[in-house]
């Protein structure tokens, strides 16, 4: 008989944990954070995202990167952002009134059905979304078939196989870590394997950006990551309370000495729909 116990990664369905604010919030806080706003606006100016561009953004949250689009297409363009979370979608509304650039529409549906006919917009983007949802080739090929011909497909996500954390205990950085992300995610290198998914769905001149979030200062972001690692890694039994308690305090030891780094790897993708559609 299948398991009706809900999936590890809440993303999958944020309306259902009874943390959907807190997990706002928390989009909002990386999304101001300085390192996440450099490498998530290089991103979209290699992809490149252009003034009078319609975009189309499958899995927008609380509309940090849709607010972005938005400045990046100007008033001749058009954003379009979708999400399956009706709580995110409401606080993303809230958040682009009064936003500058173009216009801003915001719609609930599911990347692996997107509710739009053939070669509507001339980007489409997802951004830290691939790793979470159910079928990744099924979303990237929709993405494809919203996109015109010759139009941008574009994907970024981590890579939880390239963490970079500095700690007195490597060998239980390592367990809780690669530990909690081989539970939560199908593929916790999602990252690197972009431009392959791109290339599947048919998608030609796929290109891939490599970029770093670092933080040094242990920021809310980083604070935020590593203590959920820690309450996932007690949930599945990785490791004990204790002892996720310690692994904390040795992050906090670090940065009081001034001595704290994190790095995570972001992988981006970007490729063209082709004029005749291949498949
Ligand atoms: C980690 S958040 C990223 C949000 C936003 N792209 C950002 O970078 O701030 C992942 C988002 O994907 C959404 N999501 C998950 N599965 C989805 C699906 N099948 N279709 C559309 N959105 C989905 C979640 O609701 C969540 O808003």
């Amino acid at each position: 008989m299948a398991s009706s116990a809900p999936h590890p990664d809440p993303w999958r369905a944020v309306d259902a944990q009874p943390t959907a604010a807190t997990m706002a919030a928390a989009l909002e806080v990386r999304g101001r954070t300085p390192s996440q706003i450099r490498l998530r606006r290089r991103f979209l100016r290699w992809v490149p995202v252009r003034a009078g561009d319609r975009v189309l953004e499958v899995g927008c949250g609380t509309g940090v990167v849709a607010r972005d689009l938005a400045a990046l297409v100007g008033r001749r363009g058009v954003v379009t952002a979708v999400d399956t979370s009706a709580t995110l979608l409401e606080r993303a509304r809230a958040l682009s009134r009064g936003a500058p650039g173009g216009r801003l529409v915001f719609r609930r549906a599911d990347g692996h059905r997107l509710p739009f006919a053939d070669r509507r917009f001339d980007a489409v983007l997802a951004i830290t979304v691939i790793l979470h949802v159910e079928e990744p080739l099924r979303v990237v090929n929709e993405m494809a078939r919203v996109s015109r011909p010759g139009g941008r497909v574009a994907v970024q996500d981590q890579d939880f196989g390239l963490i970079g954390a500095a700690h007195p205990d490597r060998e239980l950085t390592a367990r809780i870590l690669d530990g909690v992300a081989a539970r939560i995610y199908p593929e916790p290198h999602s990252g690197r394997r972009l431009g392959a998914l791109l290339r599947a769905a048919g998608l030609v001149d796929v290109k891939m950006l490599a970029d770093v979030y670092q933080d040094t200062t242990l920021t809310r972001f980083s604070r935020n990551f590593l203590e959920r690692r820690a309450e996932n890694a007690v949930r599945f039994g990785i490791v004990d309370a204790p002892t996720a308690e310690r692994w904390l305090d040795g992050f906090n030891a670090l940065h009081a000495e001034g001595n704290f780094v994190l790095t995570m790897q972001y992988f981006g993708a970007a490729g063209v729909k082709p004029d005749r559609a291949r498949r």
